[in-house]
């Protein structure tokens, strides 16, 4: 793969990925490292330019991640992205302080006449989130653009070409931040723009190849956007080396399993076994009533059902897991906090049979996956479907997960599907399903009094899952889907609807 490559240095930000995504979107081809990576390291590579992201750490302070200095003497363009900028400053002689205030939000900016705010307007606005900031710039630096409370809120070293943005480019509410950072990657590091999501597909079936060679590879396929998309993937890199293990867990939504052998066992020519395993999950999921433990006995069931299967297949060595970054992120990658153990990656047991994991949508976010999902041909009622959570409806049952919950749950999420899809609100809503909360409360049905469960209703709007809104469904389809559960679903007499958005709240309840 000879592309022009930018390479950004991770120093623990939520949102790092969403850097080198907004890059690749740009046409550049782009990887997140280590900021332990050496000068030698960055200069083998040969990188167009550097990106360095935000972090959680304050610069001066003890364990804080760095970088070895040596990186401003290559020659290379380097951008620091606000504890990026801070750390560039820190390293340079300038100086980082405590702001008065912190600044979190929405800030005017006033921007100065420069190559990387080329057709940028001169008063625009960025979106702000520190507490530290340079307050003296090291020597050869100069402002480029400020607001009201952080003057150095853009700095620029021409000689060097290194840059520093102490507000977020990469993010929807810096609505000129694409146009910047396409500005350091155009006007800046002279690239030129020769990567395109086809070259994603047809580079990673290329080194999946290599990777896989003759071994045999077995995928554990939800039948969900990212396994499909992952198990289509390898299927064009490896064929019929490829076996697709689809595990009913007891924990899937009404009519998954068959619908999922029905598409990827009859309409596509996949190698696809189906198993049983409901017992399995249930008996470990037993007395079990904390997310966390939840997730990590999922997880591990999921593992030991493939390991019998590829046993029965002799012995397959190779696991493809359809882990995308989100799931990456918030199991604690980096520097990063631990925010939930998402089931494909911290739920995964040490004492593993398979000796190599397969993760070809790890740097992928979810819009990019269906991208890369409608280049394989897959069809729209695959791509298009929304997220599902690898632990199912075992973290949409809150408490302990029996078998009667699972149906009351299942039952519930069916109306709301249904009833979602009729009004034509399937397409704007990025994902919507059913809560069984563990709160019983007191009704009155006929001349009864009940004392059933509650439902939870949550729908979310959002791009890729890192952050999410709560949808505005209007209150008349609300009213036919409340009137709907309590009516066709045994044991539930109330239905609330979920207004957090993420954060601070999450988009699954556990
Ligand atoms: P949260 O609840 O973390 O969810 O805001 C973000 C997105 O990820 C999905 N999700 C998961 N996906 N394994 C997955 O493959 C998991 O363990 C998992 N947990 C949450 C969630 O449905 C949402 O789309």
């Amino acid at each position: 793969m000879n592309h022009e490559l930018i390479l950004v240095l991770d120093f623990g930000a939520q949102y790092n990925q969403l850097i080198a995504r907004r890059v690749r979107e740009a046409n550049v081809y782009c990887e997140v490292v280590s900021c332990s990576i050496t000068p030698e390291e960055v200069k083998a590579r040969n990188p167009k330019g550097i990106i360095f992201t935000g972090g959680p750490s304050v610069v001066y302070e003890t364990g804080a991640p760095t970088v070895d200095s040596g990186i401003f003497e290559l020659g290379i363009p380097v951008l620091g992205i606000c504890y990026g900028a801070q750390l560039i400053a820190h390293l340079n002689g300038g100086k980082v302080e405590a702001a008065s205030q912190r600044e979190y939000g929405k800030k005017e900016l006033a921007v100065r006449p420069h190559a990387i705010f080329t057709h940028v307007p001169t008063q625009t606005t960025c979106w702000m989130s520190h507490t530290y900031h340079v307050s003296d710039l090291p020597v050869g630096y100069k402002t480029i653009a400020s607001t009201d409370t952080c003057h150095n809120a853009a700095y620029a070293n021409d000689v060097k070409r290194i840059y520093g943005f102490q507000y977020h480019p990469e993010v929807m509410h810096t609505p000129e931040g694409t146009r910047m950072l396409k500005n350091f990657l155009y006007e800046i590091c002279n690239c030129s723009g020769d990567w395109k999501m086809s070259s994603l597909m047809e580079e990673s079936i290329a080194g999946l190849r290599a990777q896989i060679g003759d071994r045999k590879v077995l995928c554990a396929l939800s039948g969900g956007v990212d396994s499909s998309v992952a198990a289509m993937l390898i299927h064009r890199a490896v064929g019929k080396q490829l076996t697709c293990v689809f595990v009913d867990n007891g924990l899937l939504r009404k009519d998954e399993a068959r619908l999922v052998v029905e598409v990827f066992g009859h309409q596509f020519d996949l190698n696809l076994i189906a198993v049983d395993a409901r017992e399995q999950f249930m008996d470990k999921l037993a007395g079990i009533t904390e997310p966390e433990a939840k997730r990590k006995a999922i997880g591990e069931t999921f593992i030991r059902v493939f390991e019998q299967e590829s046993k029965k297949l002799g012995d397959i060595e190779l696991l493809v897991q359809g882990t995308i970054y989100p799931d990456v992120i918030e199991s604690g990658a980096g520097h990063s906090a631990v925010i939930k153990s998402h089931h494909n990656v911290g739920g995964l047991p040490d004492n593993m049979t398979f000796t190599g994991i397969i993760e070809p949508l790890r740097n992928l976010f979810k819009d990019e996956v269906r991208a890369l999902g409608r280049e394989l041909g897959l069809p729209s009622h695959v791509v298009d479907r929304q997220p599902f959570p690898g632990p199912g409806l075992g973290i949409r049952v809150i408490g302990e997960v029996t078998e009667d919950k699972l149906e009351i749950l299942r039952e519930a999420d069916w109306v709301f599907r249904d009833e979602i899809a009729k009004s034509g609100l399937d397409k704007e809503i990025w994902q919507y399903f059913a809560v069984l909360t563990g709160i019983r409360t007191v009704g009155v049905m006929g001349d009864e009094r009940t004392y059933s469960y509650t439902i939870g209703l949550r729908g979310v709007t959002s791009v890729d899952g890192m952050t999410a809104d709560w949808a505005r469904i209007p209150h008349d389809v609300l009213e036919r889907i409340s009137n709907r559960i309590v009516n066709e679903v045994k044991h539930v007499n109330r239905i609330v609807y979920d207004i957090t958005s993420k954060p601070p709240a999450t988009i699954e309840w556990e």
